[in-house]
């Protein structure tokens, strides 16, 4: 049995931060932005959206999209890298509020690779039979560890969640590839309390490597081409690093999902989000294979490969 994803979602706060709003808060240009980032706008949460609100409204859109019931659940897995609580997780508050009474829900912690993480987790689960359904959740609220006078990282950062139900099937995740490489954890980290702190440069030359090795990876474990894979979902951090990527793995335009323009780099939501727009556009067919691919702190990286 494979795992398939039977149901997307996502929520965007409706508060929107331009760069020309920037502009007016640090010493920046929409100019310098777009050119160095490919990011136009973000959302940023109002004061009563939190990670457990926003991941609340990715899941139920998932059910919904999925046509399953929150007490058909056995497992919800959140990614997030911008905790509230240290306890108890924001799984297990998000888990009462959906009424998945017959679940048992954590957090995961992987930054902006942890909806790749967490999809291999539930994937798993659901080979095994140990689990019949299960909810992937990413909800990241950056800009509560966003330092916004510090103009080399408040321009990048965004809020959101997405959402995705597994299932049992016939065909779904194909395969994965999952690692970390802590050498160089400095280059991205947010401290408790504090805000998240980056070398720009190192987390740059981390990602176009460590992207085009898990794509090339998790195509190697598959058996597969990049001809084959209809769709790349890649992280969005910055469209330079996307590109860069599309080069050196040889991928047309035409496959790629961007969204960095008007979301920014909301970690381990990208993908989710990216994903939930893929499906609700109607551009994902029965058959479609789907590369999801991220990197992030710590630093991780990872990609699964998915048959639609
Ligand atoms: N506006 C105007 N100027 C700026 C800004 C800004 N917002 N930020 C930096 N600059 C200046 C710098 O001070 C520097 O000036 P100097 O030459 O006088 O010293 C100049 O622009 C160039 O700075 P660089 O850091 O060299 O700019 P670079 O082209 O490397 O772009 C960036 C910086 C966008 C941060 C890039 O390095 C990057 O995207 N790195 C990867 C970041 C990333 O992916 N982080 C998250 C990954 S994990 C996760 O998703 C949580």
């Amino acid at each position: 049995m494979k795992a398939r994803i039977a149901g997307t979602g996502s929520f965007l706060p409706d508060r929107i931060l331009t760069n020309f709003d920037l502009e007016k808060m640090v010493d920046t240009s929409d100019e310098w932005i777009v050119q160095r980032t490919g990011i136009r706008e973000r959302r940023i949460c109002a004061e009563d959206e939190t990670i457990v609100t926003m991941g609340v409204a990715a899941a139920r859109k998932a059910l919904e999209n999925a046509g399953i019931d929150a007490s058909e659940i056995g497992m919800i897995v959140l990614s997030n890298s911008t905790p509230d609580y240290f306890f108890p997780s924001a799984a297990c508050r998000i888990q009462r509020e959906l009424g998945a009474k017959n679940a048992f829900a954590f957090d995961l912690a992987a930054a902006c690779t942890g909806s790749i993480y967490a999809l291999e987790l539930a994937a798993r689960q659901i080979e095994t039979g140990a689990v019949k359904n299960a909810l992937v959740i990413a909800s990241e609220q950056l800009s509560a560890v966003t330092d916004y006078t510090d103009r080399a990282t408040c321009v990048l950062f965004g809020d959101a969640a997405g959402a995705a139900v597994l299932t049992g099937g016939e065909t779904g995740m194909l395969g994965s590839y999952l690692a970390s490489d802590p050498r160089n954890w400095e280059a991205l980290y947010a401290a408790i309390p504090g805000k998240a702190v980056m070398n720009g440069k190192e987390v740059y030359k981390f990602a176009v490597s460590a992207m085009p090795e898990a794509i090339n990876r998790v195509l190697e474990k598959t058996g597969k081409t990049m001809d084959d894979v209809r769709w790349l979902v890649p992280h969005q951090a910055n469209i330079r690093i996307i590109e860069y990527v599309m080069d050196k793995c040889d991928i047309p335009r035409d496959k790629v999902v961007i969204t960095i323009d008007r979301f920014g780099n909301t970690s381990s939501s990208t993908v989710m989000v990216a994903l939930d727009e893929l499906n609700a556009q109607g551009k994902l067919s029965k058959g479609d294979l789907v590369l999801l691919v991220a990197f992030g702190a710590g630093l991780t990286y990872g990609a699964v490969l998915l048959e639609w």
